[in-house]
């Protein structure tokens, strides 16, 4: 849908930016998703002109008519990649093509224009080359850069919008769940699916997180940080949890497990470079069903000895625990060993001190 053929110039307009002693205490200990950069992207899309009106513009609130679309029909995909320092100044992101050709695969199954994926990238330059200052340094610290796209058309028929608008903002972010490397425990929902045959389990879309709220709910009502998800035909295959895909660590460290991409699980971009880097270093790694049969019978034989969730905001988090009404999976109270290094390697490569050996990174901005 996208009608868009010369590359964008981009306006910038600059904010009045926040005092920097008042930036660098958010810095220091800055949550995640508390805060925000200076200034925001802002590019439009209308059936009749393409994408057009690229800015850079002071992070703000959206004017939005009562009547759009995104309001009520829900039509919105997003994307989440991170920026990092580092240790010469420099700003580096990874993987980005990737978050933009899935912001694609989104954007077709939930009706909305595709933005090509170089607009996509150079519409993150424009925007650390102004707010790159809010990229923090410390251990585990990063800034959460977060891709949008909502329908935008003042319109209550319903059918796909004929204006849309992609924006961009960015936080700067520690550790997603507070503890940092510390093993969590996740719920398995019983209740509740989050993703069916033909449904819009493969896009990032906002309607699958709101979805997700109840069941995450349930977890935090049980002691739990993140859900697990099961898919709702067998009721026993893993699909993903509520924000994060699922690993689980065999045959004393030799193996890697993971789900199957079976149309209701996000292409996650973490899952897909830990895949890779797993194979590098020799390991077997599984990409198939797997049910949480096998998950309690191979813990309790001792086959499967660690489990971990991956994202862009979760990193690799250790999952010390899975529970449900029924029973629980122990998986011990530290983070193993097959965790804690691909975490080392991954992490390693995107703060500049692993090298880069699958060119996985794209710099943003100079040294300084
Ligand atoms: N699964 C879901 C439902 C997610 O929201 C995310 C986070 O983006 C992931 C998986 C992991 O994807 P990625 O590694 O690309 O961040
Ligand atoms: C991400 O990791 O980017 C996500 O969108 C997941 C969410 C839990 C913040």
């Amino acid at each position: 849908m996208s009608t868009q053929t010369a590359p964008l110039a981009f306006s910038v307009t600059e904010a009045t930016r926040l005092p920097v002693a008042e930036r660098d205490a958010i810095l220091q200990s800055p949550g995640f998703g508390d805060h925000f950069t200076d200034h925001m992207v802002s590019i439009d899309w209308s059936i009749t002109e393409g994408w057009h009106n690229a800015e850079v513009i002071p992070y703000g609130p959206l004017q939005l008519d009562p009547a759009s679309s995104v309001l009520h029909y829900g039509q919105e995909i997003f994307e989440g990649l991170k920026a990092y320092r580092h240790a010469d100044g420099s700003v580096w992101t990874f993987r980005p093509e990737e978050n933009g050709k899935r912001l694609n695969e989104s954007a077709k199954r939930i009706a909305l224009p595709e933005l090509p994926v170089e607009t996509f990238v150079e519409a993150l330059r424009q925007l650390l080359a102004v707010d790159a200052d809010w990229v923090p340094s410390g251990e585990d610290s990063s800034l959460y850069l977060r891709p949008f796209m909502i329908a935008n058309e003042n319109f209550l028929g319903v059918r796909s919008a004929h204006k849309a608008r992609f924006l961009i903002i960015a936080s700067p972010a520690g550790p997603y769940f507070t503890g940092g490397v510390k093993p969590v425990s996740i719920w398995l929902s019983t209740e509740y699916s989050r993703a069916g045959h033909g449904g819009t389990g493969e896009a990032k879309c906002g309607g699958n997180y709101a979805s997700s709220l109840l069941p995450q709910n349930e977890a935090a009502a049980n002691g739990c940080q993140q859900v697990l998800f099961l898919d709702a035909k067998t009721e026993d295959t893993i699909d993903e949890l509520g924000g994060m895909n699922l690993f689980l660590v065999a045959d004393a460290g030799k193996t890697l497990i993971t789900p199957a991409l079976n149309g209701n699980i996000l292409h996650g971009i973490t899952r897909a470079s830990l895949i890779q880097l797993a194979k590098n270093r020799g390991m077997a790694v599984e990409e198939r069903a797997v049910t949480v049969s096998e998950w309690r019978e191979g813990a309790a034989s001792g086959r499967i000895t660690e489990a971990f969730a991956c994202g862009t905001a979760a990193v690799i988090t250790p999952i010390g625990a899975l529970k449900s009404p029924d029973f629980t999976i122990e998986m011990g109270t530290e983070p193993g060993e097959v965790t804690l290094s691909l975490r080392a390697e991954l992490t390693g490569m995107q703060t500049g001190v692993v090298a880069d050996e699958n060119g996985w990174m794209l710099q943003l901005t100079e040294a300084k």
